[in-house]
C-alpha cells in the first residue's frame, strides 16, 4: 500500500518534471510580467523616451548593446557585468572596449524598476525592452519583445572576442558566426541593416583606410571617392572621432539606405561590403533596396529571433539586483 502510493507520487512527480523540461526551452512571452510587475512595459518606455529626448544618439547604442549581449552567452545581460577582479570580462573585449555606450541608461531603468517591483524583472529583459523602446522613440522602427529571460553570472572577454563578428570579417567567416547563434544568412543581412543608423569610432576605420595590406594601404573594395572622404574625417592615428554609419542623410533616421550604401561600396566596414559578396546575400540586399522595401518588417522579425538566442528561463540563472554584478 505504502509502496504503491509512494511510487505513484514519484511517477506523477517525474512526469511533471518531464513536462516542465519539455516546455522550459525558450518560453518567452510578452505577458510574462503582467501579474508580477503590472505596469512594467509602460514604465520602461516612459523612462527610455526621457533619455532619448535628451540624447537620441543613445538609441543606436542601446540597440548594439542588446546585440552584443545576445551574441555572447545568449541574451543574459552578461555584457552588463563588470569584469571580475583580476579577469577580463565582456566589457574588455576588442569589439566592446571604449565602444559600447548606454550602460548608465540600463542602470537607471533597473533602479527605477527595482523600486517598483523588487527582485522581479531581469536585466536581460530590461536591456531587450530598452533597445526596442529607444529605437521606437528614435523613429520609424519597432519590434515585439517577448519576456522571461533570466540573468547570467559569467562574463568573459575571450568568449566575446570569438563570438562577436569582426568588422574585417569575410562573408564566410561572418555567416559562420551567425550560424553558430542559430541565425541564417538572411537574418545576418537583415540585422546588419542596423548600420543604417549610429556611429563608429575612427579607430574602427584605421586598418581599412591606412594599413589594409602591403599592396593596398586602402581597402580597394571601398569606393575611392568615399575612401578619400573617410580619410578627411578620420586622419591616420585618430582613434576617437565619431563618424556616421550612413553619411547620406542630414539627420540620423531609420531607413533602408544601408543597402544602397553596400551596393555602392559605401559601407564603413569590410563586413558591410561582405553582404554583397555572396549571391544569396546579394539578392537579399537588392530586395531591401527598393521602394516599398520589406526591410523594417524583416528587421522586426529578425530582432525578435535574435532576442531569443541562448536565453536562460525558468529556474536558470538569477534575477540580478544590480545589473553590473551578480547577486
Ligand atoms: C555583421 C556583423 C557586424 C559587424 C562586424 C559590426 C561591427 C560594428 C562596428 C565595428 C561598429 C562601430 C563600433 C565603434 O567603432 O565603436 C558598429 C556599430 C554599430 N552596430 Fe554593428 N556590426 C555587425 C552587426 C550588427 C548588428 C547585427 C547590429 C544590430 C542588430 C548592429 C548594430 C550596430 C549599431 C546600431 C552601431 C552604431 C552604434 C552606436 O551608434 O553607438 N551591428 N558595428
Ligand atoms: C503606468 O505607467 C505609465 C508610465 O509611467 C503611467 O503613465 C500610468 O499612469 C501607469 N498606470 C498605472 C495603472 O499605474
Ligand atoms: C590608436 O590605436 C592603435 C591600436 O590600438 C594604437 O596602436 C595607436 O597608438 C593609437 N593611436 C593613438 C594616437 O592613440
Ligand atoms: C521609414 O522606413 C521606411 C523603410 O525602411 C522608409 O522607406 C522610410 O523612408 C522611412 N521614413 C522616414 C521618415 O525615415
Amino acid at each position: 500500500m505504502m509502496y504503491t502510493k509512494m511510487s505513484s507520487q514519484w511517477l506523477l512527480w517525474t512526469f511533471g518534471a518531464f513536462l516542465l523540461a519539455l516546455t522550459v526551452d525558450a518560453q518567452l512571452s510578452t505577458t510574462f510580467y503582467s501579474s508580477s510587475c503590472r505596469n512594467l512595459t509602460a514604465r520602461v518606455d516612459e523612462i527610455i523616451r526621457g533619455h532619448i529626448r535628451r540624447d537620441r544618439t543613445l538609441a543606436p547604442s542601446l540597440l548594439r548593446l542588446h546585440f552584443h549581449d545576445c551574441f555572447v552567452r545568449g541574451c543574459d545581460a552578461s555584457v552588463l557585468l563588470n569584469s571580475p577582479r583580476g579577469a577580463q570580462g565582456e566589457k574588455d573585449a576588442i569589439g566592446n572596449k571604449d565602444s559600447l555606450r548606454g550602460f548608465e541608461i540600463i542602470d537607471d531603468v533597473k533602479t527605477k524598476i527595482e523600486a517598483m517591483c523588487p527582485g522581479v524583472v531581469s536585466c536581460a529583459d530590461l536591456l531587450a525592452l530598452s533597445a526596442r523602446d529607444s529605437m521606437r522613440a528614435f523613429g520609424n522602427i519597432t519590434w515585439s519583445v517577448p519576456l522571461g529571460r533570466r540573468d547570467g553570472t559569467v562574463t568573459s572577454a575571450s568568449e566575446a572576442n570569438s563570438d562577436l563578428p569582426p568588422p574585417f570579417g569575410t562573408f564566410s567567416s561572418l555567416s559562420a558566426i551567425f550560424r553558430r547563434k542559430g541565425l541564417t544568412v538572411k537574418d545576418m543581412v537583415i540585422l546588419s541593416g542596423a548600420h543604417t543608423v549610429g556611429t563608429a569610432r575612427c579607430a574602427s576605420m584605421q586598418t581599412r583606410l591606412y594599413s589594409f595590406s602591403s599592396a593596398n594601404p586602402t581597402d580597394p573594395t571601398l569606393d575611392p571617392t568615399f575612401a578619400s572622404q573617410l580619410k578627411r574625417q578620420c586622419p591616420q592615428g585618430d582613434n576617437t572621432t565619431l563618424i556616421r554609419n550612413d553619411q547620406t542623410k542630414p539627420t540620423d533616421t531609420w531607413d533602408f539606405n544601408y543597402y544602397s550604401n553596400v551596393l555602392r561600396s559605401k559601407g564603413l566596414f569590410g563586413s558591410d561590403d561582405a553582404m554583397k559578396r555572396n549571391p544569396a546575400a546579394r539578392k537579399i540586399v537588392l530586395t531591401q533596396n527598393k521602394p516599398g522595401s520589406p526591410f523594417s518588417a524583416e528587421f522586426a522579425k529578425a530582432m525578435e529571433k535574435m532576442g531569443r538566442i541562448g536565453v536562460l528561463t525558468s529556474r536558470q540563472g538569477q534575477i540580478r539586483r544590480t545589473c553590473t554584478r551578480t547577486n
